[in-house]
């Protein structure tokens, strides 16, 4: 067995799906999540999965009495994955103390904590929103490429976050860190039992394709076909969340068990570039359903275009994105049915 890993956020999407390969690569997992925005029955699914069902407390880690008294009843936990963050860009708009209050207090409490409770390593969950829209000529965009203002609150707590942790390591804090940005995750496991759970109606592109094509949302808009790429419309670099979990754990492993740079940064991305109306036409032809879809206009705060040069973490991490895209949104869909026969959506 391996080391104990505390992954906050771990009932959520992403949490989910590196849990899962945590414990499949010999970890221990302990999930805390306050619930949220995320159900309790997602630790059935890892059990089935994996044949072992993770400690889990159901903590808000703005408290940070109930997060030490996590690590006191865990002393053997030395590595968190940070996943916990409120994430919906245009809610921030609207409430965006909540989320300064969230995505920020919960990061300094753990960090406070960690030297403490003899935690050594720390990855978070950041993102490419840190790059604004690269120049033409910084794409595909690399962890050097300048950052930019964000656009948004969220994207600006990532920012913060990002800060937060290189000043505290600066400062002689006994921790190091790995940071990883990600691109756009999509997909689900391919056992079908976890994959996204958006609440209400989904921000985000796969999860309104999915309910569009099974009939909970009557059609998809896509956001501008006037960008400045090939047919118009915006293009992302959209990885497989089972690829992006498998990140995780090759970050865990560097950060707890090799000599590295006290703080490192990582794109986590394909390394391709595909459109909106790629994505919808890959999606016809992977699962064979008609999509009910129309152009409209753009949408505020979206940057037309970005991929990641992920070479380094090819290099230095020894991971790379392996699935193809048509195989992913096909996991998505897949999914997407098995929420209908089990009467959740
Ligand atoms: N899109 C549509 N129609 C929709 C939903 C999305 O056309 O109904 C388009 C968007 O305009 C965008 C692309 O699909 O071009 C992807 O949109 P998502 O909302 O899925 O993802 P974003 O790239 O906008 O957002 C992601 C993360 C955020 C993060 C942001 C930073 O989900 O958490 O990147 O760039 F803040």
């Amino acid at each position: 067995m391996k080391q104990t890993i505390l992954v906050t956020g771990g009932t959520g999407f992403i949490g989910s799906h590196t849990t899962v390969e945590l414990i499949e690569a010999g970890y221990k997992v302990v999930i805390v999540d306050d619930l949220s925005n995320s159900k309790i029955e997602v630790l059935d699914g890892i059990e089935k999965i994996t044949g072992v069902r993770p400690a889990f407390e159901q903590v808000d880690l703005r408290d940070k009495a109930a997060t030490e008294a996590v690590f006191e009843k865990y002393p053997d936990i030395q590595g968190i994955i940070h996943f916990a963050a409120s994430k919906a860009v245009g809610e921030s708009v609207q409430k965006p103390l909540l989320y300064y209050r969230n995505n920020i207090v919960s990061l300094v409490n753990l960090l406070e904590l960690m030297p403490k409770h003899n935690v050594k390593g720390i990855i978070f969950s950041s993102s490419c929103t840190v790059y604004g829209q690269p120049k033409p000529e910084n794409l595909p965009v690399t962890e050097d490429a300048p950052h930019q203002k964000a656009t948004s609150p969220y994207g600006n707590t990532k920012e913060i976050n990002e800060q937060i942790i290189a000043d505290y390591i600066h400062s002689g804090a006994a921790i190091k860190s790995i940071v990883l940005r990600y691109f756009n995750p999509i997909g689900a496991h391919p056992s079908t039992e976890i994959g996204e759970l958006p609440n209400g109606v989904p921000n985000n592109l796969i999860p309104f394709v999915t309910q569009t094509a099974i009939g909970i949302r009557k059609e998809l808009t896509i956001f501008g076909n006037d960008y400045n790429t090939p047919d118009g419309t915006c293009i992302r670099d959209y990885i497989y969340v089972v690829d992006l979990a498998k990140a995780h754990v090759a970050a865990m492993a560097r950060v707890l068990d090799k000599e590295t740079e006290p703080i490192e940064y990582f794109n986590i991305g394909t390394g391709n570039g595909n459109s909106t109306l790629e994505i919808v036409e890959t999606f016809e032809k992977a699962t064979g359903v008609k999509l009910n879809w129309k152009y409209g206009p753009r949408r505020e705060g979206d940057i037309e275009k970005i991929w990641g040069d992920c070479s380094k973490a090819n290099k230095v991490l020894g991971w790379k994105a392996e699935s193809n895209l048509s195989e992913v949104l096909a996991s998505a869909w897949k999914w997407q049915l098995k929420l209908r026969e089990d009467g959740i959506m």
